[in-house]
């Protein structure tokens, strides 16, 4: 089955996964033009620490929300841990700066150490996608994500980040009423909000993005894989940790298919593909599959992302 669901549906975020080299960016990519060619306003968005929307566009895409076709309605953006990190910053460091400063004598650089903490950048990746499909601009946000393990952790993260500032929330309170005696009265310099509030609208954001991930009505998480032994082993880990995530995925497609084979080399290869494909077909039996044949051609330039964007909705 193609992928109708996804041109149907009022999605406002589509996540495409898997392991490197699968053709992430190329179905991200597809799924983008043909959603625009629909007439959404699409923007597509990569992770991927080695960008490549440029590439596969065959135009200067970026850090900037960036304009790919002058005819559709289809942007591009490319973002990088710097980037990131100046977001994260600009959304929290007064606010982590407030907080800290209020027990301890702390200047403003302190905020870039905290930025360097581990898990801080993907936490703010999923915000920043966020609220990308949040601010009004875009019907809907096509995501080609970082390489599975990375993504898997990145999912990962907005439960942890919740335990931590429960603890946190908990040593802080301790620290004022041994310090001070007082709790959430204490207003932070620079800011309207208690200390307690400020943490308190930390756990929300976090608590947001684990309901907006796991929203199925708005989010669907699209899975890439090949028909070789690797690709079924890591889609079988994939599926079971975002299900362990609360995440379901929507749609599995199997790329590099061979189509016609008319030499031994095709013929052997067709054959240890179709075991596969069979394979993935039985275990996933519930989950919308689209198959997409390997072409002769490098997949570069909006034409052949249309081909590509016709075989995935067909
Ligand atoms: N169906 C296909 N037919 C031909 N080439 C493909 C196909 N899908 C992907 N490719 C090629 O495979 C390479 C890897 O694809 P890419 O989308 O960059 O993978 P990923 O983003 O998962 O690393 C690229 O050179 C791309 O053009
Ligand atoms: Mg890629």
């Amino acid at each position: 089955m193609p992928l109708r669901a996804i041109a149907g549906a009022g999605l406002r975020l589509i996540m495409v996964g898997g392991k490197g080299g699968v053709g992430k960016t190329t179905c991200a990519s597809a799924i983008a033009l043909g959603l625009a060619e629909a007439g959404r306003r699409v923007l597509l968005v990569s992770s991927d620490p080695a960008p490549s929307l440029s590439d596969i566009y065959e135009c200067d895409i970026g850090g900037a929300e960036t304009r790919i076709l002058p005819d559709l309605p289809l942007w591009g953006l490319e973002i990088s841990s710097d980037l990131v990190l100046a977001k994260w910053k600009e959304r929290f460091g007064r606010e982590i700066h407030a907080v800290i400063s209020s027990f301890a004598d702390v200047d403003y650089d302190f905020v870039d150490y905290v930025g360097t903490a581990p898990g801080i950048e993907e936490e703010y990746m999923l915000y920043f996608i966020r609220e990308l499909t949040k601010d009004g601009k875009y019907d809907v946000v096509v995501w080609d994500t970082a390489p599975a393990g990375h993504t898997l952790r990145l999912l990962r993260l907005p439960r942890l980040f919740l335990s931590h500032l429960e603890g946190a929330t908990k040593f802080y309170m301790n620290m004022y009423s041994m310090v001070e005696r007082v709790k959430d009265t204490v207003r932070l310099q620079s800011s309207k909000k208690t200390l307690l509030q400020v943490i308190a609208s930390w756990r929300e954001l976090s608590e947001g993005i684990i309901g907006f991930i796991g929203e199925q009505t708005t989010t669907r998480y699209v899975l890439v894989t090949i028909p070789e032994a690797l690709g079924v082993r890591l889609t079988e880990r994939v599926m079971a940790e975002l299900a362990g995530n609360g995440i379901e995925v929507g749609d599995l497609i199997i790329n590099h298919i061979v189509k016609e084979a008319d030499c031994e080399f095709h013929r052997t290869r067709q054959k240890m593909q179709q075991r596969y494909v069979r394979s993935l077909e039985e275990t996933y039996a519930g989950i919308n599959i689209a198959k997409l044949y390997l072409s002769p051609y490098e997949i570069k330039g909006v034409e052949r992302i249309r081909e590509i964007a016709k075989a995935l909705f067909a």
